[in-house]
């Protein structure tokens, strides 16, 4: 039979009904709502006309459809995340592309845009349109967000890995335009003073715990998860070097977990030079998740 014909053994409600019972099965908590991304992701339909259309009429699966189907259900129930199967994640409103490159941007990462933004909403005018760095874009995610709100800002992503980088400039050359920079290099090396906003979501993850994470985490890049022993390595490298690049005024931001924090503040008042203030935010459950370091600002002439 060609593969454009349809299967006119199931209709797509019993499609999506076995899919679910699939992925309940094999323990996926979230079963329901994974069903209806994988049929809506195979059968490239928009949210808003998938419900009409599966429970609508009697809609038949190519067997293109078909096979694309139960490819897709076995790569999720053999540990794939979603995101990774469907090649996109929503981040802050925007349509991301994903892949095995690149973190699935998370909801509560959302916190850090919303305190750049809240920042610069509060600079002075007077200072010029600012700087924003991304310290570990991944697939660019806070970097676009930030940037899709912040017009005046000039935004740049950095980050180590080739292939993330590659995802992040695909993102921004579909959502944006070329108005983010991004740059290939280790943590802060390759930016030069003075920045006003220095951003992140480093790996953070004490190395000892990785083994121990779900198994769709696992499947995301070790070098975005892996912090080393106390998960703090890259945050001890990124308060040094933002010590020295923040102009006066200029904020750290940087998402990591609340155990962390009491040790993350004392490393930035130890580190970073001429420090103003440093506190912590909690995300919308209520868990302390980003750090906020101010740097002094200069003296009046
Ligand atoms: C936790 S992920 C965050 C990705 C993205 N910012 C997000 O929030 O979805 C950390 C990112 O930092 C990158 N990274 C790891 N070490 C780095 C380094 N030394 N310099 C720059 N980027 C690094 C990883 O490749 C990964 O993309």
């Amino acid at each position: 039979m060609s593969g454009s014909q349809p299967d006119h053994h199931r209709t797509l409600r019993h499609s999506l009904e076995s899919i679910r019972s699939e992925l309940r099965e094999h323990g996926i908590y979230e079963w329901q709502i994974e069903a209806d991304v994988l049929l809506r992701h195979v059968l490239g339909v928009a949210r808003s006309d998938f419900l009409s259309l599966v429970y609508g009429g009697d809609s038949h699966l190519t067997h293109t459809q078909l096979h694309r189907l139960d490819a897709s259900i076995k790569r999720r129930i053999g540990g794939e995340p979603l995101a990774y199967i469907t090649g996109q994640r929503e981040f802050y409103g925007l349509d991301l592309e994903v892949n095995e490159s690149v973190l699935i941007p998370r909801q509560e990462t959302e916190l850090l845009v919303e305190l750049v933004l809240d920042h610069l909403t509060s600079r002075d005018e007077g200072h010029g349109p600012p700087t924003v760095v991304d310290v570990g874009t991944g697939s660019g995610a806070v970097a676009l967000a930030v940037a899709a709100h912040a017009d005046n800002a000039r935004v740049i992503g950095v980050e180590i890995s080739p292939s993330a980088l590659a995802v992040a400039m695909r993102n921004r050359d579909r959502l944006l335009g070329s108005c983010v920079e991004f740059v290939l290099g280790d943590l802060l090396t390759a930016i030069a003073a003075p920045v006003d906003v220095i951003l992140s979501n480093p790996p953070y993850i004490p190395s000892g715990t990785l083994a121990s994470l779900a198994v769709e985490v696992r499947r995301e890049p070790t070098v975005a998860l892996d912090g080393g022993v106390d998960g703090l390595d890259h945050f001890r490298r990124l308060a040094t070097q933002a010590g020295e690049r923040l102009a006066p005024g200029g904020v750290l931001i940087v998402e990591i977990m609340p155990e962390q924090m009491d040790a993350a503040v004392e490393i930035v008042r130890r580190t970073v030079i001429s420090i103003a203030s440093v506190s912590t935010r909690s995300d919308l459950m209520g868990n302390s998740r980003a750090l906020v370091a101010q740097k002094e600002l200069s003296p009046l002439p």
